[in-house]
Protein backbone atom coordinates (compact mmCIF):
# COMPACT_ATOMS: atom_id res chain seq x y z
CA UNK A 1 0.00 0.00 0.00
CA UNK A 2 1.30 3.08 -0.81
CA UNK A 3 1.35 6.16 1.67
CA UNK A 4 0.32 9.53 0.03
CA UNK A 5 2.03 12.06 2.06
CA UNK A 6 -0.69 14.40 2.18
CA UNK A 7 0.41 17.80 4.52
CA UNK A 8 -2.93 19.16 5.41
CA UNK A 9 -2.89 17.55 8.61
CA UNK A 10 0.58 19.12 9.61
CA UNK A 11 -0.68 22.55 8.03
CA UNK A 12 -3.72 22.86 10.07
CA UNK A 13 -1.70 21.62 13.52
CA UNK A 14 1.16 24.06 12.92
CA UNK A 15 -1.31 26.94 12.04
CA UNK A 16 -2.74 26.26 15.21
CA UNK A 17 0.92 26.65 17.00
CA UNK A 18 1.59 29.62 15.43
CA UNK A 19 -1.52 31.73 15.82
CA UNK A 20 -1.38 30.78 20.01
CA UNK A 21 2.26 32.15 19.18
CA UNK A 22 0.96 35.56 17.35
CA UNK A 23 -1.36 36.10 20.59
CA UNK A 24 1.24 35.68 23.04
CA UNK A 25 3.13 38.65 21.01
CA UNK A 26 0.02 40.64 20.40
CA UNK A 27 -0.35 40.40 24.35
CA UNK A 28 2.77 42.21 24.22
CA UNK A 29 1.36 44.49 21.37
CA UNK A 30 4.04 43.38 18.67
CA UNK A 31 2.22 42.18 15.30
CA UNK A 32 4.23 40.18 13.19
CA UNK A 33 5.04 42.05 10.06
CA UNK A 34 5.85 40.97 6.69
CA UNK A 35 7.20 43.07 3.53
CA UNK A 36 7.47 41.54 -0.15
CA UNK A 37 8.87 43.70 -3.07
CA UNK A 38 7.34 42.37 -6.59
CA UNK A 39 8.97 43.56 -9.58
CA UNK A 40 7.12 43.30 -12.98
CA UNK A 41 4.22 41.03 -13.74
CA UNK A 42 5.47 37.40 -13.42
CA UNK A 43 1.94 35.55 -13.28
CA UNK A 44 3.52 32.53 -11.10
CA UNK A 45 5.08 35.15 -8.69
CA UNK A 46 1.90 37.19 -8.07
CA UNK A 47 0.37 33.63 -7.14
CA UNK A 48 2.35 32.64 -4.91
CA UNK A 49 2.50 36.00 -3.37
CA UNK A 50 -1.05 35.68 -2.83
CA UNK A 51 -0.76 32.64 -1.14
CA UNK A 52 1.89 34.38 1.32
CA UNK A 53 -0.58 37.21 1.88
CA UNK A 54 -3.73 35.09 2.60
CA UNK A 55 -1.40 33.33 5.23
CA UNK A 56 -0.35 35.93 7.04
CA UNK A 57 -3.93 37.70 7.09
CA UNK A 58 -5.33 34.34 8.36
CA UNK A 59 -2.87 34.57 11.17
CA UNK A 60 -3.21 37.95 11.77
CA UNK A 61 -0.01 38.93 10.94
CA UNK A 62 0.84 42.26 9.01
CA UNK A 63 1.19 41.77 5.35
CA UNK A 64 2.44 44.65 2.70
CA UNK A 65 3.24 43.98 -0.93
CA UNK A 66 5.19 46.94 -2.77
CA UNK A 67 4.85 46.29 -6.29
CA UNK A 68 7.18 48.01 -8.52
CA UNK A 69 6.74 48.46 -12.57
CA UNK A 70 9.52 46.21 -14.91
CA UNK A 71 11.62 48.18 -15.75
CA UNK A 72 12.28 49.72 -12.26
CA UNK A 73 15.51 51.68 -12.06
CA UNK A 74 18.28 49.58 -10.61
CA UNK A 75 18.59 52.84 -7.92
CA UNK A 76 14.97 53.09 -7.53
CA UNK A 77 15.01 48.95 -6.66
CA UNK A 78 18.31 49.18 -4.45
CA UNK A 79 16.38 52.30 -2.50
CA UNK A 80 13.11 50.53 -2.08
CA UNK A 81 14.83 46.96 -0.79
CA UNK A 82 17.46 49.15 1.78
CA UNK A 83 14.20 51.30 3.11
CA UNK A 84 12.57 47.66 3.92
CA UNK A 85 15.49 46.34 5.72
CA UNK A 86 16.01 49.16 7.71
CA UNK A 87 11.97 49.48 8.95
CA UNK A 88 11.83 48.78 12.23
CA UNK A 89 8.35 47.58 12.11
CA UNK A 90 9.01 44.64 9.78
CA UNK A 91 10.36 41.55 11.02
CA UNK A 92 10.09 39.53 7.67
CA UNK A 93 11.03 40.90 4.25
CA UNK A 94 12.03 39.66 0.32
CA UNK A 95 12.49 40.45 -3.13
CA UNK A 96 9.93 37.53 -4.91
CA UNK A 97 11.96 35.90 -7.42
CA UNK A 98 13.02 35.97 -10.39
CA UNK A 99 13.45 39.78 -11.19
CA UNK A 100 13.14 41.17 -14.33
CA UNK A 101 16.49 40.67 -16.56
CA UNK A 102 17.80 44.48 -15.94
CA UNK A 103 17.90 43.52 -12.49
CA UNK A 104 19.04 40.09 -12.69
CA UNK A 105 23.41 40.80 -11.99
CA UNK A 106 22.38 41.92 -8.50
CA UNK A 107 23.34 39.82 -6.05
CA UNK A 108 19.04 39.92 -4.61
CA UNK A 109 19.26 37.71 -1.76
CA UNK A 110 22.24 38.79 0.05
CA UNK A 111 20.96 42.35 -0.08
CA UNK A 112 18.17 41.52 2.46
CA UNK A 113 18.83 42.53 6.13
CA UNK A 114 20.10 38.71 7.82
CA UNK A 115 17.96 39.84 10.77
CA UNK A 116 15.09 39.98 8.51
CA UNK A 117 15.79 37.04 6.09
CA UNK A 118 12.61 34.60 6.22
CA UNK A 119 13.35 33.42 2.96
CA UNK A 120 16.64 31.86 4.39
CA UNK A 121 18.53 32.53 1.51
CA UNK A 122 21.02 34.94 2.72
CA UNK A 123 24.76 34.35 2.95
CA UNK A 124 24.61 33.76 7.00
CA UNK A 125 22.41 30.90 6.40
CA UNK A 126 24.26 29.43 3.73
CA UNK A 127 27.10 29.43 5.31
CA UNK A 128 26.04 27.86 8.85
CA UNK A 129 24.20 24.99 7.02
CA UNK A 130 27.45 24.31 4.77
CA UNK A 131 29.21 24.02 8.08
CA UNK A 132 26.89 21.72 10.04
CA UNK A 133 25.13 24.50 12.04
CA UNK A 134 21.42 24.90 12.25
CA UNK A 135 20.41 28.63 10.81
CA UNK A 136 18.59 31.02 12.52
CA UNK A 137 16.28 30.83 9.56
CA UNK A 138 16.15 27.34 7.49
CA UNK A 139 15.29 28.06 3.71
CA UNK A 140 11.53 27.55 3.86
CA UNK A 141 10.92 24.80 0.84
CA UNK A 142 14.00 22.38 2.49
CA UNK A 143 12.59 22.93 6.06
CA UNK A 144 9.09 22.26 4.53
CA UNK A 145 10.75 18.70 3.59
CA UNK A 146 12.75 18.01 6.17
CA UNK A 147 9.38 18.16 8.25
CA UNK A 148 7.51 16.60 5.60
CA UNK A 149 10.14 13.74 6.31
CA UNK A 150 10.35 13.65 9.98
CA UNK A 151 6.40 14.00 10.28
CA UNK A 152 6.26 10.50 8.22
CA UNK A 153 9.33 9.28 10.40
CA UNK A 154 11.29 8.57 7.26
CA UNK A 155 14.65 8.61 8.44
CA UNK A 156 17.57 10.42 6.17
CA UNK A 157 20.71 8.59 8.12
CA UNK A 158 22.51 6.23 5.94
CA UNK A 159 19.73 6.60 3.16
CA UNK A 160 20.33 7.36 -0.88
CA UNK A 161 18.72 10.66 -1.47
CA UNK A 162 18.62 11.38 -5.29
CA UNK A 163 17.83 15.57 -5.57
CA UNK A 164 16.76 16.40 -9.44
CA UNK A 165 17.36 20.16 -9.17
CA UNK A 166 20.16 22.54 -7.94
CA UNK A 167 19.12 25.82 -7.53
CA UNK A 168 19.99 27.90 -4.66
CA UNK A 169 16.12 28.15 -3.08
CA UNK A 170 15.72 24.47 -3.06
CA UNK A 171 18.09 21.94 -4.39
CA UNK A 172 21.53 23.23 -2.73
CA UNK A 173 20.41 23.80 0.27
CA UNK A 174 18.17 20.66 0.66
CA UNK A 175 21.30 18.77 -0.56
CA UNK A 176 23.57 19.91 2.44
CA UNK A 177 20.91 20.02 4.68
CA UNK A 178 20.63 16.53 4.02
CA UNK A 179 24.11 15.57 4.18
CA UNK A 180 24.49 16.77 7.79
CA UNK A 181 21.75 14.64 8.52
CA UNK A 182 23.88 11.37 7.49
CA UNK A 183 21.98 10.58 4.21
CA UNK A 184 24.29 9.91 1.15
CA UNK A 185 22.97 12.81 -1.53
CA UNK A 186 23.06 13.19 -5.12
CA UNK A 187 22.48 15.96 -6.70
CA UNK A 188 21.25 16.20 -10.67
CA UNK A 189 20.21 18.58 -12.85
CA UNK A 190 19.25 19.26 -16.31
CA UNK A 191 22.93 18.45 -17.83
CA UNK A 192 22.78 14.65 -15.62
CA UNK A 193 23.36 11.91 -18.12
CA UNK A 194 21.18 8.90 -17.76
CA UNK A 195 18.84 10.44 -14.82
CA UNK A 196 17.31 7.06 -14.64
CA UNK A 197 20.36 5.34 -13.32
CA UNK A 198 20.69 7.71 -10.02
CA UNK A 199 16.68 7.56 -9.30
CA UNK A 200 16.59 3.65 -9.85
CA UNK A 201 19.39 3.22 -7.07
CA UNK A 202 17.90 5.80 -4.50
CA UNK A 203 16.05 5.16 -1.32
CA UNK A 204 14.18 8.73 -1.28
CA UNK A 205 13.96 10.63 -4.69
CA UNK A 206 13.04 14.65 -4.42
CA UNK A 207 12.31 16.33 -7.56
CA UNK A 208 12.60 19.99 -8.12
CA UNK A 209 12.44 20.39 -11.63
CA UNK A 210 9.69 22.73 -12.56
CA UNK A 211 8.36 20.70 -15.55
CA UNK A 212 5.42 18.82 -15.87
CA UNK A 213 4.96 14.91 -15.52
CA UNK A 214 8.86 14.68 -16.06
CA UNK A 215 9.59 12.05 -14.18
CA UNK A 216 7.47 8.95 -15.90
CA UNK A 217 7.25 5.53 -14.05
CA UNK A 218 10.19 4.59 -15.72
CA UNK A 219 12.40 6.49 -13.40
CA UNK A 220 11.02 4.42 -10.52
CA UNK A 221 12.65 0.68 -8.89
CA UNK A 222 9.70 -1.01 -7.79
CA UNK A 223 11.80 -3.22 -5.63
CA UNK A 224 13.01 -0.62 -3.79
CA UNK A 225 10.09 1.20 -1.56
CA UNK A 226 10.85 4.22 -2.91
CA UNK A 227 9.66 7.72 -1.05
CA UNK A 228 9.17 10.20 -4.04
CA UNK A 229 9.08 13.96 -2.96
CA UNK A 230 7.49 16.46 -5.12
CA UNK A 231 8.56 20.05 -4.96
CA UNK A 232 7.40 20.84 -8.76
CA UNK A 233 4.45 22.88 -8.87
CA UNK A 234 3.18 23.07 -12.50
CA UNK A 235 0.13 23.13 -14.85
CA UNK A 236 -0.45 19.96 -17.43
CA UNK A 237 -1.96 20.65 -21.19
CA UNK A 238 -4.80 21.26 -19.59
CA UNK A 239 -4.21 23.77 -17.18
CA UNK A 240 -4.44 21.56 -13.95
CA UNK A 241 -1.61 21.85 -11.15
CA UNK A 242 0.52 19.07 -10.96
CA UNK A 243 3.94 18.19 -9.84
CA UNK A 244 7.02 17.11 -12.18
CA UNK A 245 5.85 13.16 -11.77
CA UNK A 246 3.29 11.45 -13.28
CA UNK A 247 1.62 10.58 -10.14
CA UNK A 248 -0.98 8.63 -11.24
CA UNK A 249 1.77 6.21 -12.89
CA UNK A 250 4.01 6.54 -10.42
CA UNK A 251 2.41 5.99 -7.04
CA UNK A 252 1.56 2.79 -6.76
CA UNK A 253 4.80 1.44 -7.66
CA UNK A 254 6.68 3.41 -4.96
CA UNK A 255 6.26 3.16 -1.34
CA UNK A 256 5.09 7.26 -0.62
CA UNK A 257 4.21 10.00 -2.59
CA UNK A 258 3.62 13.53 -2.16
CA UNK A 259 0.80 14.75 -4.22
CA UNK A 260 0.36 17.91 -5.91
CA UNK A 261 -1.41 20.36 -4.82
CA UNK A 262 -1.80 19.66 -0.98
CA UNK A 263 1.81 18.20 -0.75
CA UNK A 264 5.27 20.40 0.03
CA UNK A 265 3.93 23.29 -1.35
CA UNK A 266 1.47 24.05 1.78
CA UNK A 267 4.63 23.41 3.77
CA UNK A 268 6.97 25.80 2.17
CA UNK A 269 4.36 28.72 3.60
CA UNK A 270 3.75 27.74 6.57
CA UNK A 271 8.02 27.07 7.16
CA UNK A 272 7.95 31.51 5.76
CA UNK A 273 5.57 32.06 8.83
CA UNK A 274 7.05 29.88 11.23
CA UNK A 275 10.07 32.29 10.42
CA UNK A 276 8.57 35.28 10.27
CA UNK A 277 6.83 34.51 14.05
CA UNK A 278 10.18 33.33 15.45
CA UNK A 279 11.80 37.16 13.90
CA UNK A 280 9.09 38.85 15.66
CA UNK A 281 9.65 37.19 19.24
CA UNK A 282 13.56 38.13 18.65
CA UNK A 283 12.45 41.50 18.23
CA UNK A 284 10.95 41.42 21.42
CA UNK A 285 13.51 39.61 23.26
CA UNK A 286 15.68 43.11 21.79
N1 LIG B 1 10.37 32.60 -6.06
C1 LIG B 1 9.95 31.31 -6.02
N2 LIG B 1 9.95 30.85 -4.75
C2 LIG B 1 10.39 31.88 -3.98
C3 LIG B 1 10.61 32.00 -2.59
O1 LIG B 1 10.41 31.08 -1.81
N3 LIG B 1 11.08 33.22 -2.17
C4 LIG B 1 11.33 34.25 -3.03
N4 LIG B 1 11.81 35.38 -2.53
N5 LIG B 1 11.14 34.14 -4.34
C5 LIG B 1 10.67 32.96 -4.80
Amino acid sequence: MTTILSTQNIVDNKLEKLAKRVQKLKERTIRPKMKVVLVGENSASLVYVGIKEKTCKKLQCDFELLRLPHDVTRKEFLNEVDSMNNDPSIHGCFVQLPVPEHLQDIDVTSLINPEKDVDGFGGATIVDIYKGKTPFFLPCTPMGVLELLNHNQIEALGKRVVIIGKSLIVGRPLSLLLQNMGATVTVCHSKTQNLESHTLQADIIISAVGSPKFLTKDYFNKDLNQVVIDVGINRDHNGKLCGDVDFENVKNIVSAITPVPGGVGPLTVISLMENLVKSAERATKG
